[in-house]
């Protein structure tokens, strides 16, 4: 009979994740840990308790890492919010297979960072963006990414957090922006910020004026815009708008998805001068001991 999983070998397969690696990459390590659950409860219980000594480690300060005080203020909010969600989901909610648990996961894990509007991971600029538009596109791309970007790689890539929209509006936004500022200026080696969606495209502002303010907060303040692809019918786009589906079913809208790009330098300038928006101090910072 195979032995009972414990959640200090799933923490120690945890950190023994790339640091890079996306938030919702699984070693074997950890699948072969999980698979030794013999039913979805135990998966469950097993999940429940890995969250719960994650938030324990991380209020204790376990970690080894410096974050903006604004960034330890929303892992308060989502580890609060994930211990409430806790007591009251089904079991499915704890599959490895719903991003949402993968998600909280990484919160607790560290591996996303709390911004409250979007969470924050460490990524990069695929290359292949610059081929996808035509000529004037490919060299748009290299000299914002030689002469601004100064790199494709590392950045912060965000993203959305459908099971926390409290802060998905534009002071929302605006504040996020300020705490990854706060977060840049503590990391120099990071470039800049990257996020990938539908709201990109510029035809939003026509079809959902109510989202312009995605596109042109970080227009307005030097972020690029590059082409990444057409989504089809499982696009987010579609899932929450009747206006965007019955516009997608009489072929007067396709949702195509691009990447936002904001230089370290621009980003920054935006937080400094929106400080106001938060009340907690810009960079105080939590050193473990
Ligand atoms: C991204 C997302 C959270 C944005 O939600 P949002 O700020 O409410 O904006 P949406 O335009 O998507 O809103 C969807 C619908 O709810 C309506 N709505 C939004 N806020 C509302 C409110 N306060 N009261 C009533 N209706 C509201 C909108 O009018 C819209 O319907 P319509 O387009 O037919 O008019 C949402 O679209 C979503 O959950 N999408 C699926 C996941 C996804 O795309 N994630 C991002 C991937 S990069």
């Amino acid at each position: 009979m195979m032995n009972k999983p414990k959640t200090g070998e799933y923490i120690a397969a945890l950190a023994n994740l790339p640091k890079t690696a996306p938030y919702h990459a699984l070693s074997e390590e950890v699948v072969n840990i999980v698979n030794r659950c013999s039913t979805p409860d135990e998966v469950a219980n097993l999940h429940k308790q890995l969250l719960q000594d994650l938030i324990n480690r991380g209020r204790e300060n376990s970690f080894v890492n410096q974050f903006p005080a604004s960034i330890e203020a929303m892992y308060g909010v989502e580890v609060d919010r994930i211990e409430t969600l806790c007591e009251k989901v089904d079991d499915e909610y704890f599959d490895l297979g719903n991003d949402l648990f993968l998600k909280d996961l990484a919160i607790c894990s560290r591996r996303l960072l709390p911004a409250g509007a979007q969470l924050v991971e460490i990524s990069g600029l695929p290359r292949t963006a610059s081929l996808k538009n035509g000529l004037s596109n490919f060299i748009d791309f290299w000299r914002f990414v030689t002469f601004v970007l100064k790199g494709t790689a590392p950045l912060y890539e965000i993203h959305t957090n459908l099971s926390n929209l409290s802060d998905f509006n534009p002071e929302g936004w605006d504040r996020c922006y300020v705490r990854i500022g706060h977060l840049l200026k503590l990391n120099p080696s990071i470039k800049g910020m990257i996020g990938g969606s539908w709201f990109y495209d510029p035809e939003i502002e026509k079809i959902s004026p109510k989202l312009a303010y995605l596109r042109q907060r970080p227009f307005e303040h030097n972020a690029k815009f590059f082409f990444a692809n057409t989504e089809g019918i499982h696009s987010g786009a579609l899932a929450k708008s009747d206006t965007r589906r019955r516009l997608y079913e009489e072929g007067h809208y396709i949702p195509r998805a691009y990447f936002m790009v904001w230089a370290r330098r621009d980003l920054i300038e935006f937080s400094t001068t929106h400080e106001h928006l938060l009340d907690t101090p810009a960079v105080a910072l939590k050193v473990a001991d």
